[in-house]
């Protein structure tokens, strides 16, 4: 009889019992799904991204199916840190054997700071995301990622402050993804994640309109999963930290594909949209297709990518 193969990842000291995570902004708290799908059987699931102070979003519409894939400008709605802690981590507490990751977002240095010295002292929080890449705000976010100074001063001084591993979300947006990933690592970062959403647009051409109220938005879901493969290839290349892959995964193949392109762990982000199972039939899937081909550690995938000198 065959074992099952072990399909637990290390990323920055916190042990996942899949590689396979819930994406920021696409799984609530985490509490929302309880009743949904089975939150033990995932890696670990990421909060929405929490502000200092609670956050409405931008004005609708906001959300917009585009061909393979779907374009948000949420605006970064959450209920900000004080009401976390007070409303939902306790129920995230009572979930058992399940990995939270708190995804952190600011405007300025100091906000960021600000939340993570906040969450230090709670129970129930493994590790930290650090959002250096919303496209969907007029300050901070997207701007923290595509300034190599500006990234390099954010994680110094939030690393400083954090308590737990600091897992810094880099901006597809750049030229140079491995320079920035670099920075990252350079600058303390205990892992990096990419990608965040593309920035981009889509006109009603009946109406000559933006079909987003924000004009612009952020492009994600399966037609950017190649970019976003290429995207962790090459900053798993340049760097020694883990390197956490996503953009576009609806399929235990695709998050193989991440995984033998570099990346220890993947997340499930728009697929959640669609199905709101999809991150433990990801998950389920993936263990499927190490037993069937043979793979004993999921960790064998991790940079597992045959390149033919030619
Ligand atoms: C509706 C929506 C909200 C999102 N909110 C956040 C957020 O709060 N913080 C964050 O770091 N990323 C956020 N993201 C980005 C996703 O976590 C992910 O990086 C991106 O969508 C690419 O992965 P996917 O193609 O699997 O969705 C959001 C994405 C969507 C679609």
């Amino acid at each position: 009889m065959r074992t099952a193969p072990d399909m637990r990842v290390n990323l920055a000291g916190v042990e996942l019992r899949s590689p396979v995570i819930a994406a920021s902004g696409t799984f609530g708290y985490g509490v929302e799904f309880e009743k949904i799908l089975s939150v033990e059987r995932i890696g670990a699931f990421i909060t929405k991204g929490l502000s200092l102070t609670p956050m409405e979003g931008n004005p609708m519409p906001r959300i917009v199916e585009t061909p393979d894939g779907m374009m948000n400008a949420i605006g970064l709605q959450n209920v900000g840190v004080e009401a976390f802690l007070r409303e939902k981590l306790p129920a995230i507490r009572r979930m058992h054997d399940t990995v939270c990751i708190v995804n952190v977002f600011g405007f300025t240095v100091e906000d960021c700071v600000a939340v993570i010295e906040r969450l230090n002292d709670a129970e129930g929080i493994a590790l930290y995301e650090l959002n250096a890449s919303c496209p969907n705000t007029k300050h901070g976010g997207m701007v923290f990622g595509t300034d190599a100074d500006a990234l390099r001063d954010l994680v110094t001084r939030c690393k400083a402050s954090a308590k737990r591993p600091l897992m810094v979300k880099l901006s597809p947006n750049v030229t140079d993804i491995a320079a920035m990933a670099h920075v990252a690592e350079a600058a303390g970062a205990d892992a990096v994640s990419l990608v965040n959403t593309f920035l981009s647009l889509a006109i009603d051409v009946e109406t000559r309109k933006p079909r987003i109220a924000n004009v612009t938005g952020g492009l994600s879901g399966p037609a950017i999963k190649p970019i976003a493969v290429r995207m962790v290839w090459q900053a798993a290349r340049a760097l020694t930290i883990p390197v956490v892959g996503l953009g576009g995964i609806v399929c235990a193949e695709d998050a193989v594909e991440f995984m033998l392109a570099g990346a220890t762990a993947v997340q499930v982000g728009t697929a959640s949209y669609a199905d709101p199972r999809a991150v433990e039939t990801i998950a389920a899937g993936l263990t499927t297709w190490c037993a069937k081909h043979g793979v004993r550690s999921v960790r064998e995938l991790i940079g597992g990518m045959v390149q033919e000198l030619r």
